[in-house]
């Protein structure tokens, strides 16, 4: 079983690299170091038996709605259950109600990814990633 837990601030250079490794675009440490400690953050982590951090979810939660800021896994750990697991922990809270995301309408993994948990595209922002790119929207609601 993957074992999840709350994303401390000391893995941010862990989420930086997976990052790295996951993005075309950089974030700044600022960026990262915000989201790490926003009032309204749910953030969580997977790390090995050897304390590397593997994959990573950062939230925003508000008025019953989980918005997906950033969530990415190790490319050697992927197809494992990571992000399934580290999406459901924060899911199943029952204050959870809702949970909305953006994502580059061409990341097809991603897109099968939030769609086997459930969501459905409602919009897309046009040139939404830098100008350039658009973004599909999703939403999942629970019933
Ligand atoms: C998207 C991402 C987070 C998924 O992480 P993961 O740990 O590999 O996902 P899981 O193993 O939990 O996959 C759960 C399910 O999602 C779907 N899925 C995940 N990756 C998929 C892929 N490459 N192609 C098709 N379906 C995929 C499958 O239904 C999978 O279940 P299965 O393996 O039993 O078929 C990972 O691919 C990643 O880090 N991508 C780069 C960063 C990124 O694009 N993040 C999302 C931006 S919004």
């Amino acid at each position: 079983m993957t074992a999840v837990v709350p994303l401390p601030f000391t893995a941010l250079r862990g989420v930086e690299h997976i990052a790295s490794l996951s993005f075309e675009s950089r974030w700044e440490r600022t960026a990262f170091a915000s989201f790490l400690t926003a009032s309204a953050a749910r953030n969580r982590a997977v790390f090995s038996a050897s304390g590397e951090l593997e994959g990573y979810l950062l939230t925003l939660f508000a008025g019953g709605n989980l918005d997906i800021v950033s969530i990415a896994v190790l490319p050697e750990r992927r197809r494992q259950g990571v992000a399934e697991a580290l999406l459901e922990d924060l899911r199943c809270s029952p204050d959870v109600l809702s949970s909305t995301l953006e994502v580059r309408a061409d990341n097809e993994p991603s897109r099968r990814f939030y769609e086997k948990l459930g969501y459905a595209l409602v919009g897309t922002r046009r040139r939404y990633y830098d100008g350039k790119n658009d973004a599909a929207v999703m939403r999942w609601d629970r019933r």
